[in-house]
């Protein structure tokens, strides 16, 4: 097989300093007054140490590593980005979060066929909004994501933010066996109908992690990226005040959480400041103690011996820029009722006796576990749910009428929580994939101002392939 094509970290930091890169690159014939140079990304297998001192795991992965490689470019630019297929079935890849031309958006048979082996596909696209983002195929994508497929793509502010540095944590959780080779169960109805495939090894930008390096009285700017298949993340910074920045990519009022844990839902990004007010020489845990006794330790944040540079006190957070999203008008939105249903336990087959349980019993024999008002979606290509009339606003009033989480994403559009369980959200808050509880109601809202046809689905991407996938469709 041939040598995967590979980046530097440095040629993809592009920008004033990374005109270098171009000697290396095709030449983007998308080129123009506001172009980056054109990136090349190849999805291909590779083998990498995920644990150390363990065995090198087979893996799918961009450009021979996990993640693949941070693409990092200013907001405002066009970027393309040349993806090749050296993987043995077909791929996409969709840039999560990034409000792309539907074109542009890698869901297969919709926007685009997939590229199929040997292949490649020209993704030419804008970034209208600065924050953090991430790429995967989706194409298959419980196994191709489970595989290693996945990275990050940020989008710098046009002013710099002051922090002391800037880092990136992408998170993703693994099911490996005692060589280290990550067990080949995808899409088996016992994880699909259940939480999703949670693995037994959380990477850290692809590393079992032991220690992270920190100096006393520096300010981190951390972004953090939900990659896992299934996974849901509520992190724990024991001894340090995590200021909340953006979620999924787009700037919200700075605040510090009521319980000081940081959730993410797969697929869903935080950006935190991270002021380092410990003790040099000391090491304090990061803890994810999201679902009740399985808590563990994910890393820890070990200072440098010797005195601290800085005073540690660095006065209030910032807001960060706003991106220009259109405001969904609140008077005048168009209501949509949104239930989510089936898994185990389901609760309407609790209430509902037989009925229900034959539904259950149809759709799993069908490999389907769950649905969206009613029906599961298998495949991308399908009618769609709703038709929307392109600059209207809509409101969704969602229920989760299920006993599982769910992260539920929407493409093309970022959309205003308003509501949890009919409170008002303590402060305004744009997302692109919001967590929903058992049981809980969401009302979210947005301008459908990019026309296109639109996945809407769980990111628990055994969930999704079972049927959890709608599609929104604005014109
Ligand atoms: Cu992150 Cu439909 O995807
Ligand atoms: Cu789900």
């Amino acid at each position: 097989m041939a040598k995967p094509y590979s980046v530097s970290r440095r040629t993809v930091l592009i920008g004033a300093a990374g005109l270098a890169a171009t000697a290396t690159l095709p030449a983007a014939s998308a080129r123009g007054a506001n172009s980056s140079p054109a990136l090349r990304l190849t999805a291909a297998p590779a083998r990498v140490r995920l644990v150390g001192g363990a065995p090198e795991t087979a893996v799918w992965c961009y450009d021979g590593r996990v993640p693949g490689p941070e693409l990092r470019l200013p907001q405002g630019e066009r970027v393309r980005v040349d993806v090749i297929n050296g993987l043995p079935e077909p791929t996409t890849v969709h840039w999560h979060g990034i409000r792309t031309p539907n074109a542009m958006d890698g869901v297969p048979d919709v926007t685009q066929p997939a590229i199929a082996p040997g292949q490649s596909f020209s993704y030419v696209f804008d970034l209208p909004d600065a924050g953090t983002y991430w790429y995967h195929p989706h194409y298959r994508s419980a196994a191709q994501v489970g595989r290693g497929l996945f990275g990050a793509i940020i989008v710098a502010e046009r002013e710099a933010v002051a922090v002391d540095r800037d880092v990136v944590w992408v998170l993703h959780d693994w099911r490996l066996g005692r060589d280290a080779q990550d067990q080949d169960d995808f899409g088996n109805m016992m994880d699909a109908s259940h939480a999703g495939r949670l693995g037994n090894t959380v990477t850290l930008n692809g590393q079992v992690p032991e220690k992270f390096a920190v100096r006393a009285g520096e300010r981190l700017r951390l972004r953090l990226i939900n990659a896992a298949n299934a996974r849901i993340f509520g992190l724990d910074f024991t001894g340090h005040r995590p200021w909340i920045v953006a979620l999924d990519g787009q700037p919200i009022a700075p605040h510090q959480p009521a319980d000081g844990r940081i959730v993410l839902g797969p697929a869903q990004r935080v950006d935190v400041i991270l002021d380092m007010a410990g003790e040099p020489g000391r090491a304090y845990a990061v803890v994810d103690g999201f679902y009740a006794r399985q808590a563990y330790r994910l890393v820890d944040l070990a200072y440098e011996p010797g005195a601290a540079p800085r005073s540690g006190t660095r006065g209030s957070v910032p807001s960060l820029p706003p991106n220009a999203l259109a405001e969904p008008d609140l008077e005048r939105t168009e209501r949509h009722a949104i239930e989510f249903g089936g898994g185990m336990m389901d609760p309407k087959m609790m209430r509902g006796g037989m009925g229900g349980m034959m539904g259950m019993m149809d759709r799993m024999g069908g490999g389907m576990a769950w649905t969206i008002n009613g029906r599961s979606a298998s495949g991308h290509l399908h009618e769609p749910m709703l038709s929307l009339r392109t600059g209207r606003s809509y409101l969704f009033a969602m229920v989760n009428d299920t006993a599982w989480h769910h992260p539920i994403h929407l493409h093309g559009m970022v959309f205003r929580v308003l509501r949890r369980d009919g409170a008002p959200v303590p402060r305004p808050e744009w997302r692109d994939t919001v967590l929903m509880a058992p049981g809980e109601r969401v009302e979210i809202a947005f301008v459908a101002d990019n026309p296109g046809d639109w996945m809407f689905h769980c990111h628990i991407l055994e969930h999704q392939e079972a049927g959890m996938m709608a599609t929104i469709r604005v014109a």
